[in-house]
């Protein structure tokens, strides 16, 4: 176990590449033990970051630390660090326990230490079984295992995952994703772990890094991002379905546009007028849209409800849990997710409503947040 330091990470591949970095400025301080989810779109810059951690990369600005010892000079073999990638890259002529056991062999660690070793990951991974078989004979899902167990056993300081999951199909995922948190329950070794999926974000992740064109766009954890994303692409990305946006006019605590109306709480309030824009980004999370009933839903603050928008709807999914309604409001498309069955259908006008203290805004100019600040916004690192 360690602690990982980036200090103003950057990369630069040069070449083709221009003068744009892959990975710019990148502050990030683990805490020892902690699982670190990476997540963004495809290209933003995951990939590069684990690769410099693991030294496969040479950083070309700023300062990377394991366990506080500055590791620019130490070679990747020699970081204490275990990967597992996609591609589950296992050797195709050796078995099970040989691929497992490979790295400690060339270590010349003694036989009965490798077997004993190995013997206790596949306990772990419940691949006892499988010891004896060639990779060939093993199914994706089995073959992500062994790949697990392969780092398990040389019982690294921190673990990199990238994308580990990604090959298997989606019932599998969901399994595996389980296994790896428990894995990392039991053995607490600090693991960085790559994936472009929020729901896996969401769910494994004790914090989770944003990020977007090489760029961190938010540490948090992950009800923090949910609840007070710092900025639009945030707001989007994590949360599924997506947030609404509206782009809407902003007078005198109520932002509009055409086909709704929503009245702001004062903290929501006093930051618009803080910013002084007269107009916004006015985010909406589908699930937090509720049909309105005929009777006056106020906003909190007190000022002149009724919170509503109304569109004709498009498309209806009916899913049994829920039901999908995409409806047009004025140029925009909203998602709205009703709970259980509705009657609904192709062409009827909904009229939903969402209280004040749910709604999100954003600065048209910057996409920053306005009027979310929260008292441990400041923290994030000390509040994991
Ligand atoms: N070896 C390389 N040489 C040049 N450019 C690269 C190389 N590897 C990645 N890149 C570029 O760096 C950016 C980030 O890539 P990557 O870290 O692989 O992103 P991610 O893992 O988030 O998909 C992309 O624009 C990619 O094209
Ligand atoms: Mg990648």
């Amino acid at each position: 176990m360690a602690i990982v330091e980036l200090k103003n990470v950057a990369k630069n591949y040069g070449g083709a590449h221009g003068g744009s970095n892959a990975v710019d400025d990148f502050n990030l301080t683990t805490r020892d033990g902690e699982f670190v989810v990476l997540v963004g779109p495809s290209g933003c810059g995951k990939s590069t970051t684990m690769r410099m951690i693991a030294g496969l990369e040479r950083n070309t600005e700023g300062e990377i630390l394991i366990g506080g010892k500055d590791v620019s000079q130490v070679p990747p073999k020699e970081r204490d660090i275990a990967m597992v990638f996609q591609s589950y890259a296992l050797y195709p002529h050796m078995s099970v326990a040989e691929n497992m056991g490979f790295s400690l062999k060339l270590k010349k660690r003694p036989a009965a230490e490798i077997r004993a070793k190995i013997d206790e990951a596949a306990q772990t991974l419940g691949i006892e079984h499988l010891l004896a078989r060639k990779p060939r004979e093993l199914s994706g899902g089995q073959r992500q295992r062994v790949a697990l167990g392969r780092a398990i056993v040389r019982n690294p300081q921190v673990f990199l995952m990238d994308e580990p999951l990604s090959n298997l199909d989606a019932k599998l995922r969901v399994d595996m994703r389980a296994e790896i948190v428990k894995l990392h329950q039991r053995l607490k070794v600090t693991t960085f772990y790559v994936t472009h999926d929020q729901v896996e974000a969401m769910t494994m992740g004790e914090r989770i890094v944003v990020m977007k064109d090489g760029r961190i766009q938010q540490i948090d954890t992950p009800l923090n991002l949910y609840d007070y994303p710092a900025n639009r692409f945030v707001a989007g990305f994590i949360g599924n379905p997506s947030m609404n946006f509206l782009r809407a006019r902003y007078v005198d605590g109520t932002v509009s546009g055409e086909g709704y109306r929503f009245a702001l709480d004062d903290a929501r309030r006093q930051a618009v007028e803080a910013s002084g824009a007269g107009e916004v980004w006015v985010g909406l999370r589908p699930e937090h849209l509720t049909l309105a009933s005929d009777a006056t839903t106020a906003g909190e603050s007190g000022h002149a409800g009724p919170n509503r928008v109304e569109g004709t709807v498009d498309v209806v999914e009916t899913l049994g849990a829920v039901t999908m309604v995409q409806l047009r409001v004025g140029d925009a498309t909203l998602t709205a997710q009703l709970p259980g069955h509705q009657p609904v259908a192709f062409g009827d006008t909904l009229s939903l409503t969402c209280t004040s203290d749910r709604l999100h805004l954003f600065d048209v100019e910057s996409d920053l947040a306005l009027g979310q600040s929260r008292a441990s916004a400041a923290p994030a690192t000390a509040a994991v």
